[in-house]
């Protein structure tokens, strides 16, 4: 199999062109002719998966989250694109990348939809759409739980204890509308303020937290990566089942 077979494979399973407009997407390190050895899962590019794949001969890797470049304007305006030291410690060890990243998000049994599945979610509709009818949040109705008890249901759910909330989630009589968003989401805050009583995901700064609590929306802020694992392992399954072979998933899981 070449990287143009891969792709599409890959590409039927999580359909590129659904992803945001400026996500890096598809094959993103190597050439489309190049020959598919060993290939693995990783969830981005990091030192630990780069020393997986040099102990084990990878060739190739599909992650998530597609490989850090430093964005740089330059006097005349003009942008270029630098490759981060893990970037080109991939580059230099011709191993090939393809992310999926926010077209993973947004397809049909994706990241979102797997957390809807995760949090038993009914009456679910889509936000923070990025082509079409497909977007990377999902907000719906849950069985009522006390602020206290829906903490332990999403460190439960979520594999995690890295969990934070702002100061009204406590306020909170009874949680019954949810909204998530795999990763990180606080951008498309405005779209569910007034319709849900708890937003969960990841990387929420202060300014936030504030603006939640001034609007009276419960946040819970989660590891970024622990709304992405588990449709990402959903996603290998399915890899696994169209190529007829065993994959390892590669996560750091300290930050699960
Ligand atoms: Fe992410």
């Amino acid at each position: 199999m070449n990287i143009s077979t891969l792709l599409k494979h890959v590409n039927k399973l999580t359909p590129l062109d659904h992803a945001f407009e400026d996500d890096s997407v598809g094959l993103v390190i190597g050439d489309e002719s190049n020959k598919v050895g060993n290939f693995i899962i990783g969830h981005e590019l990091e030192e630990s998966l780069l020393d997986y794949c040099k102990d084990n001969n990878v060739d190739t890797v599909v992650t998530y989250h597609p490989p850090p470049y430093k964005r740089i304007i330059n006097e005349d305006e003009i942008e270029t694109h630098i490759p981060d030291r893990i970037t080109e410690r991939f580059i230099d060890s011709s191993i090939n990348v393809i992310s999926i990243h926010t077209a993973q998000d947004v397809c049909k049994e994706g990241n979102a939809d797997t957390l809807v599945e995760l949090f038993n979610m009914s009456d679910v509709s889509i936000f923070a759409n990025s082509v079409d009818n497909f977007g990377a949040g999902r907000k719906g109705t849950i069985k009522k739980l006390s602020p206290f008890d829906f903490k332990k249901y999403v460190e439960n759910k979520l594999n995690t204890k890295i969990i934070r909330t702002n100061e009204y989630f406590d306020d909170i009589k009874e949680i019954q509308k949810i909204a998530l968003l795999p990763g990180s989401g606080t951008q498309f805050i405005d779209e569910i303020i007034n319709s849900v009583d708890v937003f969960i995901t990841g990387d929420i700064s202060h300014r936030y937290l504030l603006k939640a609590d001034e609007a009276r929306l419960g946040l819970i802020q989660v590891g970024h990566i622990s709304t992405e694992i588990p449709g990402m392992k959903k996603f290998v399954k399915k890899l696994e089942k169209e190529l007829d072979l065993k994959l390892n998933y590669i996560y750091r899981k300290y930050y699960e």
